[in-house]
């Protein structure tokens, strides 16, 4: 059919025409936008485009709801997707608590960190955690000026003219309100819209939703607003960003505040009196939660006085003043069919349950994880088994046992391999043999050690190489293009060279790869501690790499430690130790990472492609203390060890919890023992509290 000339198309022929070219074309920019694997080269796409028009033009009452001709800009659109915007506060997220114990201990942690004694009350405010997407929105002058979804907390996608569909959110803000005023909640979906919109897809043919959450962000990242305002999205007000002017003094007045500007706030709020008022709320809402018309997957509790939100901070990229109490994981009972095993980025080898589907916490579920080769022996699972699942949320569906009543004759034990399924290495459980975690010795010979690892390079918190996404990492290593992370910074001049040819290659659009080239010609300048986030290293998340960042320099500095590292009484060592966070056994796996020679290689190519800049200084950088290494010891009287810490460093210290010639400052409070002593020995320079309170206070300047 698509042969036929346009103008020889019967009105039938047409309509069938439009729709499949509707469907088609859609799938297509799924594939572009969201999978970053386009099966299309750019000038097949534009070809399906054009024939799409020129049908329309022919039959213009045939042009269908969902035309996409319809979505405005496209084609520039097409190219780019969303425009990005930097949040001017970043979107933090959210520690977890998943017992009454956990609650307690929230409790507890604030109370050490803001010394307070047990007779203060600590006011909470309780809200649903509402299983949505979160927005920020920003008004200027009491104007929506913007709207961004969270990203990666620093940068989000603009979906302003999307977000100006959603009734629950105001165009313009009362008189009284701040002139810079960021609102942020969630966007979500009822559940009967959700039912609504899926019923209309299945009409269309349209791949079904699975669960609201994910509608609701399919309906707020549509190219065009049209198709968003059609989908009745709502939205809760919880928090905020940058604001020219205090909203209120606590939070509980700062969410009526933001009711009275106009915005929805979840009608299950309410204050609370420290962890057992939280726990009574958190009951409240659970029995609540059956009869509501959307997803809420738990409590957020956050401390009432502001004040205190200021003194708490944040930790990593949670703020210590918040935490989400999840609901318990919806169960349900299967089969275990078969178990695989899948092996990760640092060769760990995971067995994966493969299930009899079951519908289970809003989704259908037909592989849970085992997470090591020793929970299947603890759990005393067998092939064969009805096994209880479970899952909460976002994780991973888990196995939790078997239930032994339904164990069938001929259920079977599973063998743990002795070599890696992938490359056939021999499989390691630590040292002793006795590790719960099975791991294949392979490295980066194993094929799947590599994919993962080089995966992780690219990825979003780490290279951040936009238009790299996990298809196009593999396709590259089939190809065996790329085998080591350097590889990447040489694909271009190998095309260059005429030695590879992607425009060869199916789904490699010449104006893709030209935007591939450019993003990785973007990071051959990265911080240090992205850098070392995205070498993968065992351990060595987000925090561990800006501590190690900070901490070394650079890398040259970083590797002569670590090759002097070896010896546990060495000195290098001791002061890979001392930073604060790193413990024995990240600093056993670091060094280790170091001496493997495989390791080296990697470095030394990657060197040579990058140029690797020092991290910089925490924000308050004209600090008597910014750039220097800071110990505190003895009791403090005025705040709490955990607050002296918070505060030094983001007045740009170092703070490290030994003493060594390579401190320079060490707060010596009431009874400072022996590292007060060797402080004076070392002749190093030695505050009083009272010296350290004028520092924190910001009265003395460098
Ligand atoms: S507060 C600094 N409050 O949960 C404040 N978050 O797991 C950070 N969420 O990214 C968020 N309901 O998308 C907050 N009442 C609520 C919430 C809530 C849902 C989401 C939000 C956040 C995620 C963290």
């Amino acid at each position: 059919m698509r042969d036929k000339p346009v103008e020889e198309l019967t009105e039938i022929e047409a309509s069938r025409e439009l729709r499949m070219l509707a469907k088609e074309i859609a799938a297509h920019d799924k594939r572009y936008y969201t999978d970053e694997a386009p099966i299309v080269t750019d000038a097949d796409y534009d070809l399906l485009r054009r024939r799409n028009e020129a049908i329309e033009a022919r039959f213009p009452d045939k042009v269908r709801k969902d035309s996409p001709s319809k979505r405005v800009g496209a084609p520039a659109a097409i190219s780019q997707g969303f425009a990005k915007i930097r949040h001017a506060v970043p979107m933090l997220s959210l520690q977890n608590a998943f017992d009454d114990a956990d609650v307690t201990e929230f409790e507890t942690r604030i109370r050490r960190f803001l010394s307070l004694d047990e007779a203060e009350p600590i006011s909470l405010v309780a809200e649903a955690k509402i299983d949505g997407l979160s927005l920020s929105v920003r008004y200027i002058d009491g104007k929506l000026e913007r709207a961004a979804t969270r990203g990666d907390g620093e940068e989000g996608e603009d979906v302003t003219a999307n977000v100006r569909t959603i009734e629950d959110i105001p165009e313009t803000l009362p008189a009284g309100a701040p002139a810079v005023l960021e609102v942020r909640g969630e966007v979500y979906l009822s559940h009967s819209e959700f039912r609504r919109i899926n019923q209309e897809r299945e009409a269309e043919s349209a791949a079904l939703y699975v669960n609201p959450r994910n509608a609701a962000s399919g309906a707020l990242r549509q190219l065009d607003a049209t198709i968003t305002a059609s989908r009745r999205l709502q939205f809760f007000a919880y928090s905020w960003g940058e604001l020219s002017a205090p909203l209120a003094e606590t939070q509980f007045e700062a969410l009526q505040r933001l009711a009275e500007f106009g915005f929805s706030i979840n009608p299950l709020t309410d204050a609370c009196d420290g962890a057992a008022g939280a726990l009574a709320t958190y009951a409240k809402i659970g029995e609540a939660r059956p009869n509501l018309d959307y997803d809420i997957d738990g409590v957020v509790y956050k401390v009432d006085r502001l004040d205190w939100q200021d003194r708490l901070g944040k930790v990593s990229r949670a703020p210590r003043w918040a935490t989400a109490h999840k609901f318990a994981a919806e169960q349900a009972e299967t089969k275990l069919l078969a178990i695989d095993l899948q092996v990760g980025r640092t060769g760990a080898i995971t067995p994966v349950a493969r299930l009899k589907p079951v519908f289970v916490g809003g989704v259908t579920v037909s592989n849970a994880t085992l997470h090591n080769a020793g929970e299947i022996e603890r759990k005393g699972i067998l092939i064969g088994d009805t096994v209880t699942i479970q899952r909460a949320g976002d994780v991973i569906p888990q196995v939790v046992g078997p239930v032994m009543a339904k164990r069938p004759d001929d259920a079977q034990a599973f063998k743990f391999p002795e070599t890696c399924p992938v490359c056939g290495s021999e499989v390691t459980r630590g040292v002793d043999g006795q590790d719960a975690v099975a791991r294949c010795s392979g490295g980066m010979v194993c094929k799947a050690q590599r994919l993962e690892r080089l995966k992780h390079f690219v990825s979003r918190n780490a290279f951040d190489i936009e238009g790299l996404g996990g298809k196009r990492v593999e396709e590259l290593i089939e190809r065996d293009l790329v085998q080591s992370p350097a590889d990447f910074f040489r694909l271009e001049a190998r095309v260059r060279s005429g030695e590879i040819n992607p425009g060869e290659w199916e789904g490699w659009g010449e104006t893709s790869v030209t935007n591939l080239f450019a993003a990785i010609e973007q990071r051959r300048v990265i911080g240090f501690d992205r850098f070392l986030f995205g070498l993968g290293m065992r351990q060595i998340g987000e925090t561990t790499a800006r501590l190690l960042a900070r901490h070394y320099g650079d890398l040259l500095n970083l590797r002569t430690a670590m090759d002097t590292a070896a010896a546990p009484e060495s000195e290098a060592y001791q002061d890979l130790l001392a930073i604060d966070g790193i413990g024995d056994g990240v600093a056993a796996d670091l060094v280790a990472f170091f001496h493997e020679p495989q390791n080296q290689e990697i470095l030394d190519a990657l060197a040579n492609e990058l140029t690797i800049e020092p991290v910089e200084a925490p924000a308050n950088v004209a600090s008597a203390i910014s750039g220097r290494t800071i110990v505190f010891t003895g009791g403090l009287e005025a705040m709490s060890r955990g607050e002296a810490k918070a505060r030094a460093e983001a007045l740009g210290a170092k703070v490290v919890g030994s003493v060594s010639k390579k401190t320079d400052v060490v707060v010596a409070g009431t009874d400072a023992g022996s590292k007060a002593k060797k402080a004076a020995e070392l002749g190093l320079e030695i505050w009083t509290e009272a010296e350290w309170l004028a520092v924190a206070a910001g009265e003395q300047s460098a």
